[in-house]
């Protein structure tokens, strides 16, 4: 797979698909914009190595194929131009338009106002593929997805990788991380981290695991878990993963009342958890024991909240186990979406060594998958 470096890019109309994919408030505000920053060093590269003009397109959020206002990139088009001291054009749709004389950088509407992106419509991408003579793929956190201006654009546009997704791949490569590798995984459904837990099972040292997940794992050992969340149909899957010695449970759990969640709340061992209580967070005996396996680390990944971190109290053992991992010295990495969401709030983002911009995708390659739109540039360059 060939990244920017790698390409000429003088004189040439760069297409480049970015993560404009930026959370919103319900005015429309974009509430943190660490995606359009962390594109930024791709954009400058590109006006730095003497592209005739660029090209941005992206979107943001699921608006199913149809116009929502709301989602429109203008807002987006504001804070580049903010961000990188120059004026950005902006289109009203991301098909069909002529891009007028002489600007330099142009952004394309939301794509996904065309049911045809996600449908990796080849008519779609070969439009998208007129306004460029490259195409660089810089939008890691949408990797995962098979969508035209990902996937199918391929066959018509000679493309590599921006400098985000060559820095999330070298940053989430297990094999490139230094031993012994210490995993806390957190999250509510079980069903989604199986391949990860797998995969780290293999590549790690130690798989601390905690998050409503962990329900499922006492339920493989016929233990009472209340009215606490559990992936019944993955069970089995818990039981397989359960004889690895390196997984480790939390012993303690913080409880509530089910039909009133700030009632109740008291710490119980993990076999005690009463019929009518949910578990919604780990321990403070666990968070210990945590810690002291995560002070032996000279690498460790993080993925998913221990708890239920929107509702305090029950984001307690989230908060203390990030301010705890910021403080250390080990080579620290995020793997985005929730986790990456607390660690933002907390203030502490800086004190990790990367914060992946992407939930699934990041997923992905931590749980050794390969990102179906790389492996679409990868068979170009073969
Ligand atoms: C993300 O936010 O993870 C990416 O933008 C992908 O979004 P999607 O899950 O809606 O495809």
């Amino acid at each position: 797979m060939r990244t920017i470096k790698e390409v000429d890019l003088t004189n040439k109309r760069v297409l480049l698909r970015a993560d404009l994919d930026v959370p919103l408030n319900t005015k429309g505000d974009i509430t943190d914009d660490s995606r359009l920053r962390a594109a930024l060093p791709t954009i400058k590269y590109i006006l730095e190595h003497g592209a005739k003009q660029l090209v941005i397109m992206g979107h943001i959020d699921r608006p199913k194929g149809r116009v929502v206002e709301m989602l429109r990139m203008d807002r987006v088009a504001v804070r580049l131009m903010k961000l990188l001291g120059r004026s950005v054009y902006k289109l009203d749709d991301c098909i069909g338009k002529g891009i007028p004389r002489g600007e330099k950088i142009i952004l394309l509407e939301n794509l996904r106002f065309h049911p045809e992106e996600e449908a990796n419509d080849e008519g779609f991408a070969h439009q998208l593929a007129a306004y460029g003579d490259v195409y660089v793929n810089n939008a890691f956190a949408t990797c995962h997805r098979a969508h035209a201006s990902m996937h199918a654009i391929t066959k018509f546009l000679p493309g590599c990788i921006g400098l985000q997704v060559e820095k999330e791949l070298k940053s989430l490569d297990l094999n490139q991380m230094r031993k012994p590798i210490v995993a806390l995984i957190g999250g509510a459904k079980l069903k989604t981290k199986i391949p990860l837990i797998q995969s780290l099972l293999v590549r790690a040292d130690k798989v601390l695991i905690g998050g409503a997940m962990i329900f499922t794992f006492y339920a493989a050992q016929n233990l009472e878990i209340g009215k606490s969340l559990c992936d019944y149909n993955y069970v089995m899957n818990a039981k397989i993963m359960l004889n690895n010695e390196k997984l480790l449970l939390p012993k303690d759990i913080v409880i509530a009342d089910y039909e009133d969640k700030q009632a109740g709340i008291r710490t119980v061992p993990y076999n005690k958890i009463p019929k009518k209580s949910i578990g919604l967070d780990i321990g403070e005996e666990t968070v210990e024991v945590f810690k002291q396996e995560l002070r032996r680390a000279e690498t460790i990944i993080w993925n998913g909240p221990m708890g239920y971190y929107e509702k305090p109290p029950f984001d307690r053992a989230t908060n203390e186990l990030a301010k705890f991992i910021a403080e250390l010295e080990c080579n620290k990495v995020v793997g985005g979406g929730d986790t990456a969401d607390a660690i933002h709030k907390l203030g502490l983002a800086n004190k990790f060594t990367f914060i992946s911009s992407g939930g699934g995708a990041a997923l992905e390659v931590l749980s050794g998958k390969k990102l179906v739109a790389l492996q679409a540039l990868e068979e170009q360059a073969s």
